[in-house]
């Protein structure tokens, strides 16, 4: 049976990637943010899921504007690279799940949750940037990935409250599943940011940390944030948020913080990140096939826990 063992939450800051593909990541300015990112390359190295499913969303890259799809769930065999206007970026094409992918759009859509299936799509940085930052810039992706795109660009969006109900349908989704896979899923976007208009440049680190205190311990509480109270207290990208309540959902309600980073500014946004794992530990339960398998999967999980025990810790 698959099981989602963790969740990664991380911003998808554009000039991340431009800093990563000029190799700028050195610069002081870059490296500040660069190294939060160091343990966590670390922790999912040593984790090493099977797949992750990344909640992204799209910057009229897949989707113009004419059509935007609420939630968007890439079924397809591999995601090129979107050219965002400079060319695609340089990483490796995104290899996809469409097994599990297609398990998990019929189960969530049976669960009246209604998704866009897409057999073919590209990803822009809204997914390549949080993947650089967990993964680093491997030849090749070290496993592969399920992308949900969701609607933040357009109003209205879904709810805070959908989200993570969605969340749920889509842990239902994944337990459901008769392989035996572990599963790491993301949220991204945020933290808080505007990029146009008179509070351009907005950055509220207060709401930005209560929010991820209340991710870690809370999450129903964020729920109730409304549209407008994000775009007030987070400015009007900030709604992007709404996409870790999606992964917060498909968690335990009681979860093991096991690293969290924040940052200002990367580019005029405000970098954060954490790190989520499911207490239980059934999560990262393989079936027992033979004493051999068991113990070459303990190590790695011995490890895992260990570099977790070494993260906890709270950046400023
Ligand atoms: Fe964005």
């Amino acid at each position: 049976m698959a099981r989602i063992i963790a969740g990664v939450a991380s911003s998808h800051v554009p000039a991340i990637g431009a800093a990563i593909d000029n190799k700028q990541t050195e610069e002081p300015y870059w490296k500040r943010v660069f190294s939060g990112f160091e343990t966590s390359k670390d922790w999912m190295a040593k984790t090493k899921p099977d797949v992750a499913i990344v909640v992204y969303n799209d910057h009229a890259s897949a989707f113009s504007v004419d059509v935007i799809p609420t939630f968007a769930l890439g079924c397809a065999a591999e995601f090129p690279p979107a050219d965002e206007g400079w060319g695609p970026r340089p990483v490796p094409v995104i290899k996809g799940h469409p097994e599990l992918a297609a398990h998990i759009a019929q189960s969530v859509i049976l669960d009246e949750f209604d998704l866009t299936i897409c057999n073919k799509m590209e990803v822009d940085h809204g997914l390549t940037v949080p993947m650089n930052l967990l993964f680093g810039s491997p030849r090749q992706w070290p496993c592969p990935v399920i992308p949900l795109a969701v609607n933040v660009v357009l109003y209205p969006p879904p709810t805070a409250h959908r989200c993570y109900m969605l969340g749920k349908a889509i842990r239902k989704a994944v337990e459901s599943f008769p392989k035996n896979l572990r599963v790491v899923i993301f949220g991204t976007g945020g933290m808080s940011h505007q990029i146009s208009g008179p509070r351009a440049g907005l950055i509220n680190s207060k709401f930005d940390k209560a929010f991820l205190d209340n991710l870690s311990k809370d999450p129903k509480k964020l729920t109730r944030i409304s549209h407008l109270e994000f775009m007030r207290e987070a400015g009007a990208e900030g709604i992007e948020m709404v996409m870790w309540l999606i992964m917060r959902g498909a968690l335990d309600d009681h979860v093991e913080e096991v690293y969290r980073f924040y940052t200002v500014p990367a580019s005029n946004t405000a970098v954060g990140h954490i790190i989520l794992e499911n207490r239980g530990r059934t999560a990262d339960k393989r079936a027992p096939a033979s004493k051999a398998k068991r113990s070459t999967t303990a190590k790695p999980r011995r490890a895992a826990a260990q570099v977790a025990k070494q993260f906890v810790r709270r950046s400023k």
